[in-house]
């Protein structure tokens, strides 16, 4: 049986988080692909089905607004992708996401970690306001349309 965690955002809209599944992918992929200037391949979140990373989608009214991919192990924990439809951003879905995101990591890793493009202000002002704090950059992480831009590494004290 699938498991359903209801939560409501700091905006009243009221989510159901479930993990992925096969059937969710093509549906998956369009919110990525809306959200992310350069979007995760769909073999990344097939991967999900398999591997270590898990895969937790949000819903509203039986749409898929918005999803987050998290994996630990070793006493860490990373945060690989997090996006929320256009539509939907700035109601504090991503928020919630993180939210359930840190639960369900806690107590198994110290540290969650993550990269972000030095240009995504509204990203690193979630993770700035979820308590992240800037631990450094790499250098050319992250293609862009003309060239490479620097990741900003964050990181958590869970
Ligand atoms: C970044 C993203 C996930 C935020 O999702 P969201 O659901 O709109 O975020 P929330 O509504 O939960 O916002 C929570 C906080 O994030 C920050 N934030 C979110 N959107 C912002 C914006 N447009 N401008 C400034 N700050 C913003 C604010 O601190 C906000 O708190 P506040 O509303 O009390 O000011 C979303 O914009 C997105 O999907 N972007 C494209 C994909 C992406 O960049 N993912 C992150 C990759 S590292």
């Amino acid at each position: 049986m699938t498991t359903s965690i209801c939560l409501t955002t700091y905006s009243g809209l009221v989510l159901h988080l479930r993990e992925l599944s096969s059937d969710d992918i093509a549906t998956v992929m369009n919110l990525e692909r809306s959200a992310h200037s350069h979007p995760w391949r769909q073999s990344s979140f097939e991967d999900c089905l398999k591997g270590r990373q898990k895969c937790w989608l949000a819903e509203a009214n039986n749409v898929l607004v918005g999803y987050v991919v998290f994996a630990h192990g070793g006493g860490d924990a990373e945060l690989l992708n997090l996006a929320v439809a256009p539509a939907f951003q700035r109601k504090g879905i991503a928020q919630c996401l993180l939210e359930f995101a840190l639960t369900s990591i806690t107590g198994k890793a110290d540290m969650l970690f993550l990269e972000v493009r030095v240009s995504n202000q509204k990203a690193i002002d979630l993770y700035a306001k979820m308590g992240f704090f800037e631990l450094g950059n790499r250098k050319n992480y992250y293609p862009t349309l003309n060239g490479r831009e620097d990741a900003l590494l964050m990181a958590l004290q869970l």
